[in-house]
């Protein structure tokens, strides 16, 4: 890999809090099969017959790929300071490696230049889950080490195309989906049940990452890059310290298997006493690399669990305990702003010094529009506010937190979910593609209007009280 730094110095913000919402290339994009765009897994696992209930397909979407301009405007009536989204691998690098696709890096590049002429800053994800098809097929995708360099290779050129312009990259979005999904109960491509692959998979993506940010460093010095995780705090079930060991496990097993790699340079202990061999090594190349740190955590959380020991069970010896009396969303979650500070404190702690970006925070419920398409959707609003209020504890507190972004702009193709879980707070009529701001976007425009305050009444409080109590 020949490396040149860039030429331009990357826009100096000021160090202030960015508002934002965010999106992924899949999800919203459509146009699958124009200008050039190869397949990705994802085009075709939910082209085998049941991956969706309802058959839905990456192949239209929200129509993004078309009507981007329309949706920069939507971002400017919400007052977003930054926008998160994904470059589509395949769009750019159609068989993942190999020839580059011209139109594809072109509509990233006319997409960043509208955002900042719009006064939003672009903030990048490379990997949000859309591996090229062709890297499934002739490689076994992730699966293969080769991958970690075909990956940099990818990134590199994103680098170069738009490292000039773009302070803000995510390497990967939720590796822990991406294996525990794929890999460990096979609900998302590439469709497998393999303990030892996924932990396999898993390590392949970190080394991915580790190349790729060694890239970053080489070629633009003075951006910030990061990885996104996902998880929850964990509370434990009981006041007892087996069940306070239990929770702190679940929370290293999730956010630790990939964040201590990025940001400490290797597995967390815990790991390795409990798993022992089926955790690859790393190897002395991957540890130097890992030796650069990330910029930043991103963080995507949505709600938070009650764990307790379960002795023997599985190596780590916990279990999740069902909380129904809790609230709860379209997708079956909980709903838990109580655990967002303490999270964010977990991560400050841990990561010590590493600053974070809630790159996704957001609720789907059944949205019920009137005869205009308009949404009034107080629960979307409620979540909003009351997990924005955690961030904002959390800040209070010293916590080291320099961004929010909703999950997400528009409606769009939730997974294997397809269109029937709606997140926006644009809502997307899926038939007619028409834009409408519901509620939580306009409560989410004055809120980024007003400088981020969160009113938190007393009843807040006290609903927040008797719910961690
Ligand atoms: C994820 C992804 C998003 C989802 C969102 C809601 O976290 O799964 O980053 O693509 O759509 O989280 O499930």
């Amino acid at each position: 890999m020949t490396v040149e730094k860039c030429t331009n110095t990357p826009s100096k913000l000021p160090g202030r809090f960015l508002w934002g919402a965010a999106t992924a290339a899949f999800q919203i994009e459509g146009a699958a099969t124009e200008d050039g765009r190869g397949p990705s897994i994802w085009d075709v696992f939910l082209t085998q017959p049941g991956t969706t209930q309802q058959g839905d397909t990456g192949a239209v979407t929200c129509d993004h790929y078309h009507r981007w301009r329309e949706d920069i405007e939507l971002m400017r009536r919400l007052n977003l300071q930054s926008y998160r989204f994904s470059i589509g691998w395949p769009r750019v690098v159609p068989a993942g490696s190999g020839p580059h696709n011209e139109s594809g890096w072109s509509f990233y590049e006319r997409l960043v230049d509208a955002l900042l002429a719009a006064g939003i800053e672009p903030f990048i994800t490379l990997y949000h889950w859309d591996l090229p098809a062709a890297l499934q097929a002739r490689l076994g995708g992730w699966a293969n080490p080769e991958i970690a360099f075909i990956f940099a290779d990818y990134a590199e050129a994103a680098f170069r195309r738009l490292g000039d312009r773009v302070r803000l990259w995510a390497t990967l979005n939720e590796p822990w989906v991406v294996v525990n999904a794929g890999y460990f109960e096979g609900v998302h491509p590439p469709g497998l049940r393999d303990r030892r692959l996924g932990f396999l998979v898993a390590h392949n993506l970190l080394r991915a990452h580790a190349h790729a940010v060694a890239c970053f460093r080489a070629i633009c010095p003075g951006g910030s890059i990061g990885l996104v995780l996902n998880g929850g705090y964990a509370f434990p079930a009981a006041d007892t310290t087996e069940d306070a060991a239990a929770a702190e496990r679940a929370m290293v097993a999730q956010l630790g298997w990939f964040g201590d790699p990025a940001c400490l340079g290797g597995y967390p202990a815990l790991l390795r006493e409990r798993l022992g061999a089926v955790l690859p090594e790393l190897s002395s190349e991957d540890i130097a690399l890992l030796k650069h740190p990330v910029d930043f955590i991103g963080l995507n959380y949505y709600f938070s669990e009650i764990v307790r020991h379960a002795p023997g069970r599985t190596p780590l010896e916990f279990e999740v305990v069902p909380q129904p009396h809790r609230p709860h969303t379209a997708m079956g979650w909980p709903v838990t702003p109580e655990g967002f500070s303490p999270l964010l404190r977990w991560l400050s702690r841990r990561y010590a010094g590493v600053p974070i970006y809630v790159t996704e925070n957001g609720a789907a419920f059944d949205d019920h529009p009137d005869k205009s398409g308009y949404v009034y959707d107080p629960q979307r609003v409620a979540y909003l506010r009351e997990h924005i209020a955690g961030v904002q504890e959390a800040g209070a507190e010293g916590v080291d937190v320099r961004g929010y972004f909703v999950w997400s702009l528009l409606d769009n193709l939730e997974w294997t979910h397809g269109f029937s879980k709606r997140f926006g707070i644009v809502r997307c009529d899926f038939e007619t593609l028409r834009r409408t701001i519901k509620a939580s976007g306009h409560w989410y425009a004055r809120l980024i209007a007003d400088g981020g305050r969160v009113a938190v009444t007393p009843s807040d409080l006290a609903a927040r009280r008797q719910r961690e109590g």
